[in-house]
């Protein structure tokens, strides 16, 4: 296994749309899922989209640590998954604020609409088909990682460029610390 480098915003590789992966099973694929995963946890992150990887390829890695996910059973704790080729359905219209960061745009975070709840399907390394229904932080998680084998990056998605900043200054201003 090994850590790989991130790609950051400008870079054109984060802007193109990914191509599907033709062979889930693949051993190259396993690899590539294997050295994302580990990258996830150095950096640390929750979401790592292969094209942050420089390989412009349908698939992504994610978790939802247990201290993340918030009081609703949809919000469903997940150890390091992988889901290749996916799809996301979004189940409402209404949109909710959410805070993120994104590896590829370090020390920055931003509030960002997304859907409250959403309907996601893959494939695993297995090749075998995933499907869940999921809310809260588990859908934001996919939802800005889907975007990433788009080409999206969150300050694309943003409405309100007030709520976008540095996130040591963000948690100091949220501590109170400084009004
Ligand atoms: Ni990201």
């Amino acid at each position: 296994m090994a850590i790989l480098k991130i790609a950051r915003m400008g870079h054109p590789v984060l802007l193109r749309r990914c191509d599907p992966v033709a062979d889930p099973g693949a051993p190259e694929i396993r690899r590539l899922v294997a050295d994302m995963m580990e990258t996830m946890e150095d950096a640390p992150g929750v979401g790592l989209a292969a094209p942050q990887v420089y390989v412009p390829l349908r698939l992504f890695v994610f978790r939802v640590p247990d201290g993340r996910r918030e009081a609703d059973p949809e919000d469903t704790p997940l150890d390091n998954s992988v889901l290749i080729n996916p799809e996301v359905e979004l189940l409402t219209d209404d949109r909710v604020l959410r805070w993120e960061g994104c590896l590829s745009i370090p020390g920055l975070r931003a509030a960002v609409p997304r859907a409250p709840r959403i309907r996601y399907r893959g494939f695993d390394l297995e090749g075998r088909a995933v499907e869940r229904i999921v809310s809260g932080f588990h859908a934001g998680v996919v939802q800005h990682e889907y975007d990433h084998l788009d080409g999206i990056l969150y300050p694309m998605r943003m409405t309100d460029f007030r709520l976008f900043g540095f996130a040591e200054e963000l948690a100091r201003a949220a501590s109170g610390e400084r009004p």
